[in-house]
């Protein structure tokens, strides 16, 4: 049985499969540059955050009805609920879609036909974050807020992705202050590539409840403090940080490190179709390669649920 979970950390396009790429391009019309799954497949090999998003966006336009949203986070939660997931906080990325012409409704009510019945067909409640691609510009992000707000009861909060060098997260103050206002809780990648400054950015300027990755904070130890003291939570992703080189090898990654900090990690999977493995997976790895104890696997386990938008809500406030 695997161990209970939240995850925290999922780009929901991330979790398109070469089969279903495929079987989606035919669907819809939409010629693939590759010959084959494995012609695909062969492709990721990535140097770097970029390369990555370069494949991750021209795959994604095989996604074009509700239906392929329902289809592809239906594969995502029954892939998840077979790992262990018990609650996802599932992020989307709007823009990449509105840009070629497929409406926000498409995509959320797409994606709330497979989320709406969740808890009943997979056994896994969800939330959805829509995410602001942070490489567009800031009034792209105010207009794709307010290209959301019909939607509002289908979607949690809102976090920010994509490019990171160059794009810090004072850049997004007036839409997150704005996302606020609605009542949505808010995230934002931050030290994934970009340096330790943007976390604090992140924190002090968008009034983030959670940071996604957050790896840099390691090179600044009075960051790392206040993580700590804190009590701010890091969505890391084990796989993605390895394919895309921000770690060199697992063994080099230091999660044992920053539990030992005493800093609120969980594990998540990022885009698990490109990086190799789902949030099950990603707990194996650490568990094998980093030797992580039935004790830390536990710890956590249990730091996805508090860190989670689903539990200790008024405590979280409160703060
Ligand atoms: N979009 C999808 N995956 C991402 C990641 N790991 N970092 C930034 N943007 C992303
Ligand atoms: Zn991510």
């Amino acid at each position: 049985m695997p161990l209970p979970k939240a995850e925290l950390h999922l780009h929901i396009e991330g979790t398109l499969e070469p089969e279903l790429a495929f079987a989606l391009a035919v669907r819809n019309g939409v010629e693939l540059p590759y010959a084959d799954t494995d012609a695909l497949r062969a492709a990721y090999r990535f140097e770097d955050l970029q390369s990555f998003l370069d494949l991750y966006y021209e795959l994604m336009t095989v996604l074009r009805t509700e239906q392929d949203f329902e289809d592809l986070a239906n594969a995502y939660l029954a892939r998840a609920a077979a790992q262990g997931v018990r609650h996802a906080e599932i992020f989307f990325d709007p823009q990449a879609h509105l840009a070629r012409g497929v409406g926000m409704g498409t995509v959320v009510e797409g994606l709330w036909r497979a989320l709406g019945k969740s808890e009943q067909n997979h056994g896994v409640s969800t939330q959805l974050i829509l995410c602001f691609l942070r490489d567009e510009s800031a009034e792209s992000a105010l207009g794709t807020l307010r290209a959301a707000e019909p939607y509002l009861d289908r979607i949690t909060g809102v976090g920010l992705d994509s490019a990171e060098v160059g794009h810090p997260p004072a850049k997004f103050r007036r839409v997150y202050e704005a996302a606020a206002a609605l009542g949505l809780r808010r995230v934002a990648h931050a030290g994934e590539e970009g340096p330790p400054e943007y976390i604090a950015e992140a924190l002090d300027v968008l009034g983030v409840e959670r940071i996604d990755h957050g790896l840099r904070c390691l090179e600044d130890p009075a960051l790392v403090e206040r993580l700590v003291r804190e009590r701010v939570p890091l969505t890391l992703c084990p796989l993605s940080n390895v394919r895309l080189r921000t770690v060199d090898t697992l063994a080099d990654h230091p999660l044992p490190a920053m539990l030992d900090a005493g800093l609120l990690c969980t594990v998540n999977s990022d885009d698990p179709a490109y990086f190799g493995g789902y949030a099950g997976d990603n707990f194996d790895a650490v568990r094998d390669t980093l030797g992580l104890t039935e004790e830390r696997l536990r710890e956590l386990a249990r730091n996805s649920f508090l860190a989670s938008f689903l539990e200790h809500d008024e405590e979280r406030r409160a703060r």
